[in-house]
């Protein structure tokens, strides 16, 4: 949540950070500044997004090459112009842009207002900013130290970066809990809350680590702890390409990254699920496989689509593994007193790698003794590394901020560890084994034949578009699918979607079906199959209007349903893996239709770093 964006070296700093934030513009989008440091810093920051601050700039020449920019997600303060980063000090010998959330800023602010500092806007950025600008004065310290002794006093989440009008050779960064990362040029450095913005310009980066202290001039990076103990810098390389980052040719990233499935899931599988030689291998998990083995419990933990992922999964292990399975929301499992015992394995989920509540509820299982793996896509990011174990997606940068080409992957991954343990523990026949690999490998080419259908989809959506609510069923391993559809079309149309485990209709639902309701169902073959034509039924002699996603030459639920959306056979297992791919068009088209921003809905940001 927030992008930063920073620049020191010897170009001119205001494109660098301008291009950045637009690559940013998906973390946050409630408003966007930048400040360039010339004989004084020049700050620039307007509400709204990006493309607001570049006609706020307009012509004005900005020629120096240290800067920082930031686009917001507000939590303090609403979003306007003056609550905008960046942030400068009441002295103005500080500027600084924020990632986070300061906890105790109201007794801070207190405490600084006591002392006569004043402030601008409701930000608990501000306070630092101040905090840190006292401090310089009153101790009379170096920049360093000043930003070292502020941050000593704060509670709560940073990754910040600072500038300083006194020092102006200089910035410095501070991480702890909100990602930053360092982008290693030739005498330049690139600063960034992602490699987003940095890809284009150097594949060499340091990732921060909680609690790292960078001071980042043109020609020099050293790297501290919050204590003053000198670190190593570890550069690492970016293996992302900038063409990932562009649209490529599609309206949106949404769309692109829809239409990237089949791609997304194949890299997901690659060296993982060997056709040749019939096996699932999975090396992130090699050295804890014995323990995955013996594990009477496993708990998934996650938020939004990425549980959606994690509840298929509870059905595969159950399959698959034969092993005890809860799902839970981090944000509940944390809060709430949970049972983890030592022999335990917790699999958390995450594209982004950075989700709060996700994070929390991983220390409060490793605390517990239990063994924590970690599903996730962005690599270097901070649930790999703090997790014993685990599994990159391989779904490449996702920008479009209602979650797509993610879900399918950490599907993927969920199979193959399942199908890998069951294999393991003797579960799984070689006949069975190998038709398994032998389907899992065809799923790629089945979602480009579901692809290939897209304009069918948009056809049915146009019918749709002005829908004010639509109820979403399925059953077995497409009650999780029904439950994404139902996201997807409430994230980026606003029109009210709830997902339901079908059966659950008639106890409550079933109220609201009249000739006004969509009723989208996940229907494909499987043993539940007939049960769930019982409810279209139910949904049919209520006037109800059913769209209906079923397999491949169904007759029966074509004559029920309004609507079909086809997809080809596969093993009931893999059905999550192409039924979601309809309905995630299906909300694409119907978002187009009703003009709503689909890569940056509303009120919305790509990873929740607040709790
Ligand atoms: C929905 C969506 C969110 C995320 C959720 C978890 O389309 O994107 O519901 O799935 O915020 O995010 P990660 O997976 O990054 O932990």
């Amino acid at each position: 949540m927030c992008g930063i964006v920073g620049y020191i070296g010897d170009r001119v700093a205001l494109p660098i950070l301008l291009n950045g934030l637009k690559r940013l513009e998906y973390r946050g989008y409630d408003s966007a500044g930048v400040a360039i440091l010339e004989d004084l810093p020049l700050v620039f920051k307007k509400k709204g997004k990006v493309a607001e601050l570049e006609k706020h700039i307009g012509n004005q020449k900005l020629t120096g090459s240290i800067g920082i920019g930031h686009t917001r997600w507000a939590t303090h303060g609403e979003p306007n112009d003056v609550n905008a980063h960046p942030h400068a000090s009441m002295n103005g010998k500080f500027v600084i842009i924020h990632n986070g959330i300061i906890e105790n800023y109201a007794r801070l602010r207190e405490r600084l207002e006591a002392r006569g500092v004043t402030f601008k806007s409701q930000t608990d950025t501000e306070v630092l900013a101040n905090l840190i600008e006292y401090i310089y004065e009153k101790g009379q310290v170096d920049a360093e130290l000043a930003v070292r002794l502020a941050l000593s006093k704060v509670i709560g989440a940073y990754g910040l970066v600072v500038m300083c009008v006194g020092e102006p050779d200089k910035l410095i960064a501070a991480r702890k809990g909100s990602p930053l990362v360092i982008g290693v040029g030739n005498e330049e450095y690139f600063i960034a809350s992602d490699a987003t913005p940095i890809v284009e310009y150097t594949k060499s980066v340091i990732y921060l680590n909680d609690g790292d202290v960078a001071v980042i001039k043109k020609d020099q990076l050293v790297l501290k702890t919050m204590k003053n103990d000198s670190q190593s810098p570890v550069i690492q390389e970016l293996s992302i390409d900038i063409g990932e980052i562009d649209k490529g040719g599609y309206d949106h990233f949404m769309l692109k990254e829809i239409f990237e499935q089949p791609r997304s899931i194949q890299d997901t599988f690659r060296g993982r699920v060997r056709s040749e030689n019939n096996e699932i291998h999975l090396g992130g998990l090699y050295e804890v496989m014995p323990r995955l083995i013996e594990s009477k419990r496993i708990i998934i933990i996650a938020c939004g689509t990425s549980w959606h992922a994690g509840l298929v999964g509870e059905y595969l292990f159950e399959d698959f593994a034969r092993v005890n399975v809860e799902v839970e929301y981090a944000s509940e499992f944390r809060y709430r007193n949970p049972i983890i015992n030592k022999d335990d394995v917790v699999i958390a989920i995450s594209q982004s790698g950075e989700t709060a509540d996700t994070l929390a509820a991983i220390r409060l299982a490793k605390e517990n003794g239990a063994l924590v793996l970690g599903i996730c896509n962005v690599v270097g990011s901070s649930i790999p590394r703090e997790t014993h174990a685990g599994v990159y997606t391989h779904a490449g940068p996702e920008i479009g901020v209602a979650s797509t080409k993610a879900f399918t992957c950490q599907v993927t991954v969920l199979a193959m560890m399942a199908i890998s343990i069951g294999r393991s523990k003797g579960l799984i026949d070689d006949t069975n084994y190998r038709k398994l690999i032998q389907e899992f490998n065809q799923i790629p080419e089945k979602i480009g034949e579901i692809l290939s259908q897209s304009g069918h989809i948009k056809q049915i959506a146009d019918k749709y578009k002005n829908s004010t609510n639509s109820l979403y069923l399925g059953r077995g391993y497409l009650f999780p699918v029904a439950l994404e559809g139902a996201l997807k079309l409430k994230e980026i149309s606003y029109i009210h979607a709830e997902g339901y485990p079908a059966a659950e209709m008639k106890h409550g639902p079933i109220a609201l079906i009249d000739q006004n309701m969509p009723v989208v169902v996940v229907a494909t073959k499987d043993s539940s199959y007939e049960k769930i034509v019982s409810n279209i039924q139910e949904v049919k002699a209520r006037n109800g209007q059913v769209i209906a996603v079923v397999t491949k030459g169904d007759t029966i639920i074509r004559q029920m349903a309004d609507y079909v959306f086809e997809i080809p056979e596969t093993e009931t297992v893999f059905t999550p893996l192409l039924s979601v791919i309809p309905l995630q068009l299906f909300s694409y088209y119907i978002a187009v239709m009703r003009g709503c921003n689909v890569d940056q809905p509303r009120n919305l940001a790509k990873s929740v770093t607040v709790e």
